[in-house]
């Protein structure tokens, strides 16, 4: 059940580590998603004044407001997600982060590709994108890129890129703009705020680790019964 897939995306992806019972009732981002099934469902059967109603109360509940006509993959995570925008021609692809504030919108009426034309960006598989970024107009955001808080991106980023600022570029391009390159090495990169370098699950390792604790106690205590009951001079 895909409810039970975005609480465990939830889990491995937020810091904070919450339980099943708080992935599924206090994350905004999981429930839009969820909604978002039913509206794109409606779209797709050609309800679409209802399809419009049940994102307009999606946006109500959980303050993410995605068109009904977007294409959203498996997995998922939007975090804090208040203020997010998400256009109808927008593609999203599997295992993406998006952090509040976030926009997948138009860049401009021109760039419109007539009425039913794609307007909005694509985003590839396993994207990270930064609290407040705003990610505009027909492009495609290649798989694994990672977009900083606050960048505006209006051109293609290639697979695996980072990029950040206004407009958005690699890291390294902004300190050769400034100037602040001279002398130094660039930093090799880190997974990033939310980002894992591979899946883990901390509380399982814990309840793993007293699981075998409790197992060797056991063991140890009918060890010692045994040879209580096998020593009567004892009692
Ligand atoms: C883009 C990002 C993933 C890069 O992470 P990273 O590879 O660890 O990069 P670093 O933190 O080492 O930063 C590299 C350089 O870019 C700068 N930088 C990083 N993110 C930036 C951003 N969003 N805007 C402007 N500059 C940024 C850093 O200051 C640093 O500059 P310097 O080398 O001149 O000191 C990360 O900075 C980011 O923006 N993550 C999103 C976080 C977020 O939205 N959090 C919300 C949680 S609620």
């Amino acid at each position: 059940m895909e409810i039970f897939e975005l609480a465990r995306t939830v889990r491995d992806r937020d810091p904070a580590r919450p339980t099943w019972i708080e992935a599924v009732t206090c994350y905004a981002g999981l429930q839009a998603v969820l909604m978002h099934r039913v509206a794109h469902a409606l779209y797709r059967r050609g309800f679409k004044a209802l399809a419009r109603a049940v994102s307009h109360t999606n946006r109500f509940i959980t303050g993410i407001e995605i068109h009904p006509g977007a294409r959203i993959g498996r997995r998922l995570f939007i975090d804090h997600g208040m203020g997010v925008v998400i256009g109808e021609t927008a593609e999203i692809g599997d295992d993406v982060l998006i952090y509040h504030g976030v926009t997948l919108g138009g860049l401009s009426l021109a760039n419109r590709a007539g009425p039913g034309g794609k307007r909005h960006p694509t985003i590839g598989d396993g994207v990270a994108i930064g609290a407040g970024a705003q990610v505009l107009g027909p492009i495609r955001v290649g798989e694994g890129a990672r977009i900083g808080a606050n960048a505006v991106v209006a051109s293609e980023v290639p697979p695996g890129e980072t990029v950040i600022g206004i407009p958005a570029r690699p890291p390294h391009e902004h300190r050769i703009l400034t100037g602040a390159s001279v002398g130094r090495t660039p930093p090799a990169p880190s997974p990033g705020y939310g980002l894992l370098d591979q899946p883990c699950d901390p509380v399982g390792e814990e309840i793993a680790t007293l699981r075998a604790e409790m197992a060797a106690l056991r063991a140890e205590l009918a060890t010692l019964k045994r040879q209580q009951a096998g020593v009567p001079a004892a009692e």
